[in-house]
């Protein structure tokens, strides 16, 4: 949700910019800016993507300096106007932001009320209210902190003097901003993907925090003005986890990625006499828990409901699964002694965030299972646990999906092996997910099946319908979602049994109604309502386990474990997704609206 770079100290700053902000586009994509300071200062912004900013480029700028910023909007639409960076009235002061100031009106009616905006941000009244205190006699960065007093809300700013090219000045609250270290030079960026290719050392920030950046020093101070020494830690990612290589989009290189992911998950989190390396400390927490609540939004908490029954069958634990954005606000009545399981591949989502920062007050343990080390809900959850799925680019998420069940499958494992629960002791887990490997592995071959299947159902419908029941119901959520957020089909996940109850009235003829039957018990239920909808004129396509299926079912799942049948039933869904999207001609990467990192509520 929007990204920004920085560097201070380096010949080719404009090069730099412009490949971070590549590899941030998938925290917005609406219109993009860049300043850099050299002999000529440069300010330069477009709409759309970080392409067209580089197509303006020519020809190119040069500079030591520079700060770049690319959009997801919040306050005013996509313009040129609304692109970052920011000015002051005079043009002295230079601003990228990513956040939202909740009291911008207020300040622009107190400090600002003379002064001019050409956009609707709330940036531009940041960078003016700083400008502001400049103009009664301050220092720049005693201006800048005399603004951030006043600021609410959450940010990640970058300021630039225009009259000095050796210093940006950082800030921080609630958005993520990291320090990269370089010989002789520094960065800053929202995401250390970003700066990958320049520095593997980065500094990460606490809320509150400011720095004074040049091209040798990184001088923090937190709110009181105090100077923070901190050490920096090493990114373990390499620069080439993040490159697309042969591939036409992330999003397919991660769905075929998911095998690998299943390994890794088993090598990370087994010890060497096969037992299960988790934090005991955190297991007897959660033995002494008497409730688990799944708190994700969007496919983080469908990746929770496909959690909940192998988490309760294995550790004899109840599980609930809230939405971040409602429970927040409405928080229900919570048992004596809950135990609260954040899971989010960014570890930034605000909508989790502010959830935690409550179960915090309120002092209740809390884990965050995420796919970033040293994100925000890592560092303030009690517990982390990663999963070890490598970057994840593409907006629409699918190997972070089956690696958060994993996961939840691993500690559901440690858990139940230490409470002594029968089916956690009968249960070998690392085998059954190497077993899921294969089996994805199988399912990924069927790709050319798969995209003639979604020509035939998909390729002339306005909506579409994923039914199935229990895990079946979860996996068919989080199929709808994917098909509905790239390929813009109008897509619902249902219970089989509840299509009845009202929304069979939306099946016309040749509504493509796609069943998931993985489950002994439910598979002829859900087989009756495929039956209901075809009769209806629906076009049916079923995804079933070979023990289960029918002549006439079109994709079959290799048999796999019944309580991890989620984790490959998915696989086929998300291939239908990419290959709709695809032939309807759209950017399977990079959907209209969206941005990856959700930070803002
Ligand atoms: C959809 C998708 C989103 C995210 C959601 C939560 O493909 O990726 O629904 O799952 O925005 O994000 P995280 O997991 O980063 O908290």
């Amino acid at each position: 949700m929007c990204g920004i770079v920085g560097v201070v100290g380096r010949n080719d700053a404009t090069k730099i910019i412009l490949t971070g902000l590549k590899r941030l586009e998938y925290r917005g994509y609406d219109s993009a800016g860049i300043y850099v300071a050299g002999k000529n200062n440069n300010l330069l912004k477009s709409t759309g993507p970080i392409k067209n900013l580089e197509a303006k480029l020519t020809p190119a700028i040069t500079g030591t300096m520079g700060i770049g910023h690319t959009r997801w909007a919040t306050h005013g639409k996509p313009t040129e106007e609304n692109a970052h960076p920011h000015t002051s009235e005079k043009g002295e002061l230079v601003l990228v932001h990513n956040g939202v100031i909740e009291n911008y009106d207020e300040l622009r009616q107190t400090y600002l009320s003379e002064d001019t905006f050409y956009g609707q941000t709330d940036t531009e009244i940041a960078v003016h209210l700083i400008a502001h205190f400049k103009n009664e006699g301050l220092q720049t960065k005693d201006a800048f902190k005399k603004a951030l007093r006043l600021i609410e809300g959450s940010y990640a700013f970058a300021l630039v003097d225009t009259q000095d090219d050796t210093t940006i000045y950082v800030a921080k609250n609630k958005s993520p901003l990291l320090i990269g270290l370089g010989d002789g030079f520094n960065v800053l960026c929202s995401d250390a993907l970003a700066m990958l290719d320049q520095t593997s050392h980065f500094v990460e920030l606490m809320d509150g925090e400011m720095v004074t950046l040049t091209a040798t020093d990184a001088i923090i101070e937190d709110a009181a003005g105090q100077i923070i020494n901190r050490d920096f830690y090493v990114a373990e990612l390499d620069a080439s986890d993040i490159e697309k290589g042969t591939y036409p989009y992330y999003m397919l290189k991660e769905i075929d990625e998911q095998p690998v992911v299943m390994r890794k998950i088993v090598q990370k989190y087994q010890n060497e006499d096969g037992s299960i390396a988790i934090d005991p400390n955190l297991l007897a927490t959660l033995e002494n828990s008497d409730r688990v609540y799944i708190v994700a939004c969007g496919t983080s908490s469908h990746a929770g409901w496909a959690a909940k029954k192998f988490f309760e069958t294995l550790t004899q634990l109840p599980v609930e699964i809230h939405l971040s954005s409602e429970f927040g606000y409405n928080m229900p009545l919570l048992s004596e002694k809950p135990f609260f399981i954040y899971l989010s591949q960014s570890g930034e989502t605000a909508d989790s965030r502010q959830v935690l920062v409550k179960t915090n007050e309120l002092g209740y343990p809390s884990l965050t299972i995420t796919n970033v080390a040293g994100s925000t809900l890592s560092r303030e959850a009690t517990y982390t646990l990663l999963l070890h799925a490598g970057p994840e680019i593409a907006v629409a998420s699918t190997k972070a999906y089956t690696a958060q069940i994993a996961v939840m499958a691993v500690l559901a494992k440690a858990l139940g092996t230490k409470k002594a629960i029968l089916a956690a002791n009968e249960f070998d887990l690392f085998h059954e997910l190497g077993l899921i490997a294969t089996a994805m592995e199988t399912m990924i071959n069927e790709k050319e099946l798969l995209e003639e299947l979604t020509a035939e159902y998909l390729t002339h419908t306005r909506n579409a319908f994923y039914i199935g029941r229990g895990n079946d119901y979860y996996v068919s959520m989080e199929a709808a979602l994917k098909l509905k957020e790239i390929s813009y089909i109008q897509a619902e996940g249902f219970a089989a049994g509840e299509l009845k109850h009202g929304t069979i009235a939306l099946i016309e003829d040749r509504t493509p109604v796609i069943g998931i039957i993985t489950d002994a018990a439910t598979g002829l239920h859900t087989r009756g309502n495929l039956q209901e909808v075809r009769s209806r004129g629906a076009n049916t396509l079923v995804i079933a386990t070979e023990e289960l299926a029918k002549p006439d079912d079109q994709i079959l799942l290799p048999t796999v474990h019944p309580l991890l049948t989620s984790l490959l039933a998915v696989v086929p869904t998300q291939l239908i997704a990419y290959f709709a999207t695809l032939q309807r001609g759209y950017d399977v990467d990079k959907p209209r609206n969206l941005a990856k990192s959700v930070t803002v509520e």
